[in-house]
């Protein structure tokens, strides 16, 4: 699968990061986003349900549409690509996983430096109105439960975590945070918004430490996440590509493994780490 040369600088790596995006998770029955007839864009406009301009104008659609998404992605188990990746932590010193997917299933194979940029489908968070804020209809109270700010003044003082943490993403109206009254949302990156800081700083020091870099399965088409391999390119770690189709990554990668991530990533492993 690889040329021997290739082999060999992985084999003295010591320090991996590997890059995941929907693709990974297409085996595990979760459709992606931008393919052509099965991604979930083909049939849904993203500005209608996946913005917070979307779920200003109409909360109980978005929400709808996430509980729908829950439902498919609740089924989902790992596939073997998502197993193989978690396998690497015993046969290499260090293993940084960066996924784009809010879907949970790195955690579940069982790799435990995971990375999540945008967010996970299944925590929940205070909707904040940011048009709401800038026209100075709310004022800038901040709960002390949901830590958004706060719908009304009066934010009850005795709701507790328990109360929050009993809230989840299924179908029925949108919840509210049981102090402040807030609409709650799944607590994901939708178009327009800022990726936590804190997550995005730690994935650039990742793809900055490493010796080799594989990305799975992203078509590396949204930013800031589709510069992370190239970041890793530039420092002249090793590149590879896994995806059945090229990416604009694909040229510049040191390896593109056209092929499917569960039976690829399994194959690769074996073959550099036996
Ligand atoms: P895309 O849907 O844009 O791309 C999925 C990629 O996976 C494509 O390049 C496919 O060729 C590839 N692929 C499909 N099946 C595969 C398989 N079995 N094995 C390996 N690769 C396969 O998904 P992302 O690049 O992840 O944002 O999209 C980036 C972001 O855009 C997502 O995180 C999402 C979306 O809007 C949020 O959810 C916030």
């Amino acid at each position: 699968m690889l040329d021997p040369s290739l082999r060999q600088r992985l084999q003295q790596t010591k320090n991996i990061t590997v890059f995941t995006g929907a693709g990974i998770s297409a085996e595990s029955g979760i459709p992606t986003f931008r393919e052509r007839f099965t991604g979930l864009w083909a049939n849904t406009d993203p500005q209608e349900v996946a913005t917070p301009e979307a779920f200003r104008a109409d909360p109980q659609r978005v929400w709808d549409w996430h509980v729908h998404l829950a439902g498919t992605v609740r089924r989902a188990a790992p596939n073997a690509g998502h197993r193989a990746i978690a396998r690497l932590q015993e046969a290499v010193g260090r293993v940084t996983v960066i996924t784009q997917n809010i879907d949970d299933l790195h955690h579940a194979a069982g790799s435990r430096d995971v990375l999540e940029l945008h967010g996970n489908l299944f925590r929940l968070a205070p909707f904040v109105d940011e048009e709401a804020l800038f026209a100075g209809e709310r004022g800038p109270l901040i709960c002390h439960l949901c830590g958004g700010y706060a719908l009304r003044d009066d934010c009850d003082p005795y709701a507790g975590r328990e109360d929050l943490a009993c809230l989840r993403l299924e179908a029925g109206p949108v919840p509210r945070c049981p102090a402040c009254g807030a609409l709650l949302r799944p607590d994901i990156v939708w178009f327009g918004e800022p990726l936590d800081p804190h997550v995005l700083g730690a994935a650039f020091e990742a793809a900055d430490a490493c010796d080799a870099l594989i990305c799975v399965g992203s078509s590396l088409e949204v930013e800031p996440a589709a510069s992370i391999p190239y970041r890793a390119i530039r420092r002249g770690a090793v590149v590879i590509e896994i995806n059945p189709a090229p990416t604009s990554l694909t040229e510049h990668a040191d390896a593109g493994i056209q092929g499917n991530a569960s039976a690829v990533l399994p194959e690769l492993f074996r073959e550099v780490w036996g």
